[in-house]
């Protein structure tokens, strides 16, 4: 990535990441009463810190086809709070059994557990409120399309489904064919989601689209391995959440199979296949194809 490249996608990333967090703070007002734990849990969950990626490509891929900025912050937003909720019940005790997140404690520390989880339920239902609102289309076809696609990436065909192959895959030796449907569960699909959600929103349905997923996809799974790699590769303080947790609890990652060398390989060939993907696009689609590169040097 050239030294302009990547400060122009680090401008890009923060306003996005300003915008994003504006829209979050203005959907999770505060309520009165008893509940009001509940949106403090979720605020605390889904305001601290994060690279907003997954809202980022949202917005990206939405401004490539022309959509409306304040719709497309409202669907980065959504997509965000999916995200920050599979966080908070990854760290769960019965999950990675995690007390950091972010540089902080992870909300069922600075919580309980029942709020966490709680909390958790109260983000993913408001993702898809934000998405069904008709300030995010006038058009019901593509808020209901933005729902299902949300539904499927984040169901038991997606993110959960692969949670419990990777809770299941716990001090066993998957063999490869079996992490890399993994990562493209548990990580991949919900990336696929966000930057498919530009297009979705912007009304896209031709092969423009499918190059997008393509590029979601491998974008998505490229990540993960990238996360796998940080795990062993990086500190805590630079992460913000702890580090060596994976080798600890006999998780099968790219690491433990490839190697790390192998591994960055392996992502470095997946960040290389999402930017192919561009190919058709011109310099507009410069950030996204940066941001392939983002993804896999990234230090956490
Ligand atoms: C962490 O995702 C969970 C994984 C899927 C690896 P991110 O690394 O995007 O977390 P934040 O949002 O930046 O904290
Ligand atoms: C989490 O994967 C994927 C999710 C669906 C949240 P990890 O368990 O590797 O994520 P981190 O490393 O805790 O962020
Ligand atoms: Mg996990
Ligand atoms: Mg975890
Ligand atoms: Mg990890």
């Amino acid at each position: 990535m050239s030294a302009t490249t990547s400060t122009s996608l680090k401008e890009a990333l923060a306003h996005a990441c300003t915008d994003i967090e504006a829209t979050i703070d203005a959907l999770l007002p505060m309520v009165p009463g008893d509940e009001s734990i509940l949106l403090e849990a979720m605020r605390y969950a889904a305001l601290g810190g994060g690279k907003r990626l997954r809202g980022f490509l949202a917005v990206e891929v939405a401004s490539l086809f022309g959509a409306d900025r304040r719709a497309a912050l409202r669907v980065a937003a959504s997509v965000e709070l999916l995200h920050a909720y599979s966080l908070v019940h990854d760290d769960l005790p019965s999950m990675d059994d995690d007390d950091l997140r972010r540089g902080r404690p992870s909300t069922h520390r600075q919580f309980d557990e029942a709020i966490a989880i709680l909390a958790g339920d109260a983000l993913q239902t408001r993702a898809f409120e934000i998405l069904l609102e008709d300030e995010t289309s006038s058009d019901a076809t593509i808020r209901s399309n933005l729902a299902l696609a949300l539904a499927r990436a984040s169901g038991a065909a997606g993110m959960v489904g692969g949670q419990v192959i990777d809770i299941r895959g716990e001090g066993r030796a998957l063999p490869l064919d079996e992490v890399r449907r993994l990562h493209a569960l548990k990580t991949g699909a919900l990336i696929r989601y966000a930057a498919e959600s530009g297009a979705i929103l912007a009304g896209v349905t031709d092969d423009r689209r499918d190059a997008i997923v393509s590029y979601g996809q491998n974008l998505g799974t490229a990540f993960q391995v990238a996360d796998d790699v940080l795990d062993t590769t990086a500190s805590a303080e630079e992460l913000g959440k702890t580090a060596g947790k994976d080798e600890a609890s006999g998780k099968s990652t790219y690491v433990s199979l490839l190697g790390i060398d192998g591994a960055r390989a392996e992502a470095r060939r997946l960040s290389d296949q999402a930017r192919e993907a561009l190919s058709s696009f011109g310099a507009q689609a410069a950030a996204l194809r940066a941001l392939a590169d983002y993804v896999v040097e990234r230090r956490n």
